[in-house]
């Protein structure tokens, strides 16, 4: 047995896998998140703590037999968050989460200071990252700085707590930007940039090696008969693509969680700074992957369910099938955009209401900006030479078909969609957990079966590309005028 352990923006999933890799019993906790001044988004380190302790106590009370069975735990969690320890490895503060905007003077400064940022951390720095966070808290919480002792991501946070280690794997870590994403080691100047050491850094594993075992008083809460090993996981994307099996070169995903994702693999380190294109280490040793990351795709939805008094699928419900795009345009910037234009500044809008435009349109326009921001993505890898021709779909929002059916034809491409539902990124960390337990990778990551294949329409392909080209004439046209 193994189990997937995901700390996502809005909830904690467990999910408890049998040797086949079947679905034994799942069971998750709610999280929120604190936005406390304009563009920060915050969240307490211990109501992970907290949601993984209701999960895994849920789990042990539906299935204690399977439980006692469990060898390995995978880890994933929302990437780039940054969480201070002190000495005594209590946090100095509120994780800084990878959606707050507050860093951007200092990414423009970290980017002046140490050009190896682009070429050996291989992205822009961008405030999502880690790396420009700290650097703000250098900046402006100078006493909480002094007494930084580790700096973790938010799954590491949970590793800490289940198995007394500090360690994290190499595809969360690249998004910190201290790593050096070809050799996948801490790299020295990265880390003095911004004040800092190798000895705040957690220790390095693969994602599918061993980081530790989890503590006994744990071991016998959840009636676990052994200690489960605890695999070094995954960040959520590159978890997701070990949980749909977008392993081998060329394959990926498209995400439609809290971010909205383009994700494909890659056999070797392939940055690519124009284009705000993300290139980071994949869970699985010897590989890479490129992503396009756009900031708010269901958080666009929930925006405006929750603005309207309504939940996002009865909006979807009530908009029912799409025969082209919306006369309403969107734009999902509500918290700033990463890929393409790296610009935590802009702001989300709707244009082009009438005096006919009711809330079925609206919700229309925003399945239509998400996938117009998605092919935003899609045309920066291809500008970084990367083609995609199939992607499978993750993520809460893919419960839409009507969203992943305007997916297909704007992007003009085949979406798969997995049997079992949303598992992506816990299904990609129980299996991580499985490969650290069993030492093996074989036949470990296989495509999950799918209940669907989303062709894409060629009318709707034509449409979807003029309305895209109208679409993003608006980025610059704000811009201009000062936005
Ligand atoms: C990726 C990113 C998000 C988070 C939350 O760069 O910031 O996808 O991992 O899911």
């Amino acid at each position: 047995m193994f189990i997937g352990l995901d700390i996502g923006t809005s909830s904690v999933k467990a999910i408890l896998l049998d040797e086949n890799q079947k679905l034994i019993a799942q069971a998750s906790s709610g999280l929120t998140v604190q936005r406390p001044h304009a563009s920060w988004s915050e969240q307490d380190p211990e109501s992970w703590w907290t949601a993984c302790e209701a999960a895994m106590d849920e789990l042990a009370a539906a299935k204690p037999a399977e439980m006692a069975a469990v060898k390995g735990i995978g880890l994933s969690g929302h990437m780039h968050g940054a969480t201070l320890l002190g000495a005594d490895d209590k946090p100095l503060r509120p994780c800084i989460l990878w959606n707050d905007g507050r860093s951007a003077a200092q990414c423009t400064d970290l980017e002046e200071r140490e050009p190896k940022f682009l070429s050996l951390g291989g992205n822009r720095v961008m405030p999502g990252f880690t790396a420009p966070k700290l650097q703000w808290v250098r900046e402006n919480e100078p006493d909480i700085f002094a007494k930084t002792a580790k700096v973790l991501l938010p799954k590491d946070y949970v590793r800490l707590k289940l198995t007394g280690e500090h360690a994290g794997d190499m595809s969360d870590s690249a998004g910190t930007l201290w790593l050096d994403v070809a050799k996948r080691d801490w790299s020295e100047p990265l880390l003095a940039a911004t004040g800092l050491t190798r000895d705040h850094m957690p220790r390095l594993v693969e994602g599918s090696e061993a980081s530790g075992t989890v503590r006994p008083e744990l071991c016998s809460r959840w009636g676990f008969a052994g200690a489960p090993v605890v695999a070094g996981g995954g960040g959520d994307n590159a978890a997701s693509a070990c949980g749909v099996g977008a392993i081998a070169p060329g394959t990926g995903f498209v995400s439609l969680g809290t971010s909205g994702v383009l994700f494909v693999s890659n056999d070797r380190f392939s940055p690519n700074v124009d284009n705000a294109v993300h290139a980071f280490c994949h869970a699985v040793p010897d590989t890479w992957h490129q992503m396009g990351v756009i900031l708010s795709a269901t958080d666009s939805l929930n925006w405006l369910a929750g603005t309207l008094g309504q939940t996002p699928s009865a909006l979807t419900g009530a908009l029912g099938s799409v025969s082209g795009p919306s006369d309403v345009l969107f734009l999902p910037y509500l918290g700033g955009e990463r890929t393409p234009h790296n610009d935590v500044g802009i702001r989300a809008g709707f244009y082009g209401i009438s005096h006919g435009t009711e809330a079925s349109s609206l919700t229309h326009a925003v399945l239509d900006g998400v996938a117009f921001a998605l092919k935003d993505c899609m045309d920066a890898l291809a500008v970084a030479g990367t083609r995609v021709e199939r992607v499978t779909a993750v993520g809460g929002g893919s419960r839409s078909t009507v969203w992943l059916e305007i997916i297909a034809s704007l992007l003009n491409v085949v979406v798969d969609v997995p049997a079992d539902g949303d598992f992506g990124a816990s299904l990609g960390a129980a299996r991580l957990g499985q490969a650290a337990a069993t030492g093996s990778l074989d036949g470990v990551f296989a495509q999950p079966p799918m209940r669907l294949s989303i062709e894409p329409n060629p009318t709707l392909t034509r449409a979807y590309g003029d309305a895209h080209a109208r679409w993003r004439t608006l980025y610059p046209a704000l811009k201009q005028a000062g936005f």
